[in-house]
């Protein structure tokens, strides 16, 4: 059996950065026809772990990120979306892996460390948000997963989950399924900088393109995005090093030949910026366009993004809750059975 699992925190909406880094291998790896299952996870009980103040922002993302999935192509025929704080199975699993990691394992995560200095959360870090690696390792276990495709800062999430899978095998013998990460292939699309050439495109440092930003606020974007600073007359011999027009044309452009030429032409000289914006703008529309349309017909109807959500969470529940069965039993705290 070949099982996919993979998901976002709801705390805002998805960008470009997420859909070459994630969303568009997704829906490759869904039309590709070579998995048994795929399930798609909107993690709103991890996004809890630094929320909990703040519950409204993760309630009102749960319906952005479920349209962003819809609109880029996820089909619920094919992929199972679901909402991972209806699933009380996982809870349950978390709190058999916490008997296995240690404190100062916890503590050791990069990302989490990470993250605790980002949101200066030093000396008073919530107890689930240090754990949220394990309640990720019962995300993904509890559905059988084993391929995990996800990005970079992920890697130390799936660390740790082989070895709570080894640690729990070892114990009450071979019962949970140990994952492979799947990375993106290509190196920008591991890491898409933001319009502001910044090195990553994020929501804090406000220089994201949002896959829902119609044309005109696209184009907008595309005007202000930085290029290189030293190419002034149109005559001049450009840059494409960290110029981000070239960066997202390598990440958005199918056709190699004509990016290749284009860049060719820019160092050379006489091809000004106004000129690769523009090719830019109709490279990200065609992409955008369809995304959009699809975006507005669903958010016509949001009873129908609810009946998916509803359906795909019932059906996630089934399979999670199977798993936690064979693990109790394999634990034999199955008194009743
Ligand atoms: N940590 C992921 C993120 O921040 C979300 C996530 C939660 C996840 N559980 C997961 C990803 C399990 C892959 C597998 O986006």
């Amino acid at each position: 059996m070949k099982i996919i699992l993979t998901g976002d925190r709801p705390t805002g909406k998805l960008h470009l950065g997420h859909f070459v880094g994630s969303l568009r291998e997704r829906v490759k790896l869904q039309n590709s026809g070579e998995f048994d299952k795929i399930f798609i996870m909107i993690a709103d009980a991890q996004a809890l772990t630094d929320h909990a103040d703040n519950p409204e922002k993760v309630r009102e993302n749960i319906f952005n990120v479920a349209l962003d999935y819809l609109s880029v192509g996820l089909d619920p025929k094919k992929s199972t979306l679901f909402i991972q704080s209806q699933i009380a199975e996982l809870f349950e699993l978390t709190a058999y892996y916490l008997n296995v990691v240690t404190v100062s394992r916890l503590e050791r995560n990069p990302t989490v460390k990470n993250e605790i200095a980002q949101k200066n959360f030093e000396t008073s870090i919530p107890a689930g948000f240090l754990c949220y690696p394990v309640s990720q390792a019962a995300d993904i276990t509890a559905f059988d997963a084993n391929i995990v495709p996800v990005g970079e800062d992920q890697i130390p999430m799936l660390e740790q989950t082989r070895e709570i899978v080894r640690k729990i095998n070892d114990i009450y013998g071979e019962v949970l399924v140990e994952p492979d990460i799947l990375l993106p292939k290509n190196q920008i699309c591991r890491r898409l900088p933001g319009i502001d050439g910044k090195a990553k495109m994020s929501k804090t440092l406000g220089n994201c393109i949002y896959l829902s930003d119609d044309s005109k606020i696209l184009a907008e974007k595309i005007k202000n995005m930085y290029t290189d600073p030293l190419h002034i007359k149109v005559s001049d011999p450009g840059h494409i090093e960290g110029n981000v027009v070239f960066t997202y044309l390598d990440a958005f452009c199918e056709d190699k030949k004509i990016v290749d030429d284009m860049k060719e032409h820019y160092q050379r000289g006489g091809l000004g910026d106004v000129k690769v914006k523009k090719f830019l703008l109709e490279v990200l529309e065609n992409i955008l366009s369809p995304i959009r349309q699809r975006r507005a017909d669903y958010e016509k109807n949001p009873d129908e993004v609810l009946k998916i959500l509803r359906e795909g969470t019932e059906n996630a529940r089934q399979k999670a809750s199977e798993v936690l069965k064979r693990l109790k039993r394999a634990m034999k705290i199955n008194y009743f059975d």
